[in-house]
């Protein structure tokens, strides 16, 4: 039984100050959610230890979005394992495309940072996914299953999460048709081969298409970014097939 993972990713959003009016407003929208589901938010690094008081006592979980791979050291900007562990963080975000563009992480960076979480006992959520020119090219299959492979080595496939995010869906709106997002899921847990695997769609997810992607056979969660800022819609997401 896969149970379902419903992460929000506030990426660079959020100060503490508001984080607190969030949790006034949300936690009471997900009182009576299904407990067939997790819950996860995913703050800034600065709005962790805010965030990690507001929930105690509720359901909702907690991830950063980004994990080191060394405990401690001279690695200016970095947050280790060991720092999260402090905070009951659960899951550690790794390999976002936003990093993977901007700072030019690699399979291998990414795959240590994913040995990293599970060696602490943080569940990695590594995130994959094409950018429009590969899908054009014809190449989103075969990029996909290189940074499944290279970035999921050596990783235990039971305590993890994989997030489909193509690139061209994120922040644009333009969300990847739910049969699509399920075949490239399918092929995902193909390459994996562990049938429990969960796997999350991300790209411009939102409360007018949760229900249709969580319908999805291959589909066992979603990882939101712009509609998780928000508590109506994110509880809105949190609560799909639930009214
Ligand atoms: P949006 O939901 O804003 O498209 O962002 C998706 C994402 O990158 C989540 O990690």
């Amino acid at each position: 039984m896969r149970k379902p993972v419903i992460a929000g990713n506030w990426k660079m959003h959020m100060t503490c100050a508001r984080s607190r009016d969030f949790m006034a407003s949300f936690l009471p929208l997900i009182n009576g959610t299904p407990n067939d589901r997790h819950i996860v938010i995913a703050p800034p690094f600065t709005a962790i230890s805010t965030i990690s008081e507001a929930i105690q006592g509720s359901r909702l979980e907690l991830s950063s979005q980004n994990v080191h791979w060394e405990d401690e050291g001279a690695f200016t900007a970095e947050v280790s394992p060991l720092m999260l562990l402090e905070h009951q963080v659960k899951y550690a975000i790794v390999g976002h495309s936003e990093p993977r563009k901007y700072f030019s992480e690699s399979d291998e960076q990414i795959n240590k940072r994913a040995r990293s979480a599970q060696l602490h006992d943080l569940i990695p959520i590594v995130c994959v996914g094409e950018t429009d020119e590969q899908r054009e090219r014809g190449e989103a299959e075969r990029v996909i299953r290189r940074q499944v492979e290279q970035g999921l080595e050596g990783i235990e496939p039971s305590r993890l999460v994989v997030a489909y995010e193509p690139i061209w869906a994120i922040g644009t709106g333009k969300t990847c048709e739910a049969e699509e997002a399920n075949r490239i899921c399918g092929l995902i847990r193909g390459w994996v081969g562990f049938k429990d695997l969960i796997i999350q769609y991300g790209g411009s997810v939102k409360p007018s298409n949760i229900d249709e992607i969580m319908n999805m056979e291959e589909i066992d969660g979603v990882l939101v970014g712009g509609a998780s800022l928000e508590p109506e819609s994110f509880a809105r997401i949190a609560n799909f097939n639930s009214f």
